[in-house]
């Protein structure tokens, strides 16, 4: 799985080497987002940080109150590896005393992720007791800190203080990358520290969208599934706290923040994409896979022959992603389908509940405009009953689910 690194770009002289390292950690296979404090717009711009990251670049102008700015501060918990280069002494000082007072220090302070700060700063700004004693307390707190180079600085002295060359700190970085992963932070912790994110430290994998199957090199077999439902579920599992990994098919719609996005065409990429992605604590299969594909995909485009006669089409059945799941050596703690269903819904979810081994079905009535629509009405049905849920949004059917997911992992022994 590519790795991540959330780069946050404070501002000193030393700023304009952040292209540089960006273009040596993507050249690692190294997913890069960055962020910029205000002062460091004053050396590098947002549009070449973004046409270098191939990513919205983030600065302080974004409103933090704003609902959606929440799934940035969860951006820094999702990163592998959140990076300060380079850092000035000020930033430094805010991040040993929990200073949250713009964007970056504000995602610094909420994030359970490594750290490795890289200081630049003027030779006395560096050896000044402030300076030495914020970087004994970072140390002390766990932030990885990469020692400055000696030599001319930019302001006509000479000492240590110089941002390490971008080469090195890509290294470090990639050294760090390799460790094991972090504990779960909350480990240990009371459950009201997990409360407020109740899937932190948790891996979810959800399918959404449809498959495609070729019948030929121009067409294929397909249904209306948009893929909104299963969007929703992804960005709600993320705003709880989770890993998520969303294996969508063939839909235009954008990556909800925070989120990891396989995007496949058939039904067996996309039972390829699950097993690669597992393990997971929970996955929720909320796409419409294709039941059947064409046994023989043409390789060149069928024509029709002049006898009036159509083509035929041979189907065969697609391995069916959720009941191979259902007896995975891996199987998630929970598993969770959805049915689409016209007629006698209830019944046939509970149907489906065993004869696909998951523990719950979301039944919806797709009679309706449901398929592309923005609203849905489900039911769950679990081996307990079923709860009816009346129609809402699709945003707030995940949020409910996301939240019985949640309890349903923090009751279970793992
Ligand atoms: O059998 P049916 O297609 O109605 O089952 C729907 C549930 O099974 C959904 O959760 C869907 O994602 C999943 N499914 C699957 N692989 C298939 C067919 C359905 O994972 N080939």
């Amino acid at each position: 799985m590519t790795q991540r690194v959330l780069l946050i770009i404070s501002g000193g002289i030393a700023a304009y080497k952040s292209l540089e390292l960006v273009r040596q950690l993507r050249k690692r296979g190294i997913a890069v987002r960055a962020v910029l404090t205000q002062s460091a717009k004053q050396f590098v711009t947002p549009l070449s940080l973004g046409v270098l990251t191939e990513d919205h670049v983030y600065d302080d102008l974004f409103d933090l109150k704003a609902e959606r700015e929440i799934g940035h501060i969860q951006l820094s918990r999702q990163a592998d590896l959140v990076v300060v280069a380079p850092a000035t002494a000020n930033i430094l000082a805010k991040m040993a005393n929990g200073i949250a007072d713009d964007l970056a220090t504000t995602l610094l302070l909420a994030t359970d992720t490594p750290v490795l700060a890289v200081p630049a700063m003027n030779v006395r700004m560096w050896h000044h007791k402030a300076t030495q004693r914020n970087l004994e307390r970072l140390h002390a707190d766990g932030v990885h800190i990469m020692e400055p180079d000696s030599g001319a600085m930019a302001c006509g002295e000479f000492g240590r203080g110089r941002l390490p060359e971008p080469e090195a700190i890509a290294a470090e970085v990639q050294r760090l990358l390799a460790l094991p992963q972090r504990a779960d932070p909350l480990a240990g912790q009371p459950d009201f520290a997990r409360d407020d994110l109740p899937l932190t430290g948790r891996h979810i994998l959800i399918t959404a969208g449809p498959t495609h199957e070729p019948i030929d090199p121009v067409r294929y077999i397909a249904n209306r599934s948009s893929g909104k439902q299963g969007f929703a579920i992804a960005a709600a599992a993320v705003r709880a706290g989770a890993r998520v990994t969303l294996v969508a098919g063939p839909v235009h719609l954008p990556t909800p923040p925070g989120v990891d996005r396989v995007d496949v065409e058939t039904a067996r990429e996309m039972l390829a994409a699950v097993a690669e992605a597992l393990p997971a604590d929970a996955a929720i299969m909320v796409a419409a896979v294709a039941d059947w594909r064409a046994a023989d995909a043409a390789e060149q485009k069928l024509k029709k022959d002049g006898s009036g006669q159509p083509a035929p089409l041979a189907l065969i059945e697609n391995p069916d992603i959720l009941a191979t799941l259902g007896r995975h050596p891996q199987r998630p703690t929970l598993l969770v389908g959805f049915a689409a269903e016209t007629q006698n819904i209830a019944e046939h979810a509970r149907a489906k509940l065993a004869k696909k081994g998951a523990d719950w079905i979301v039944a919806n009535d797709v009679s309706g405009d449901v398929m592309g629509g923005d609203a849905n009405a489900v039911q769950i049905v679990t081996a307990a009953g079923i709860d009816s849920w009346p129609v809402m949004p699709k945003a707030q059917v995940a949020d409910k689910l996301i939240e019985k997911v949640a309890h349903a992992l923090t009751s279970r022994p793992d």
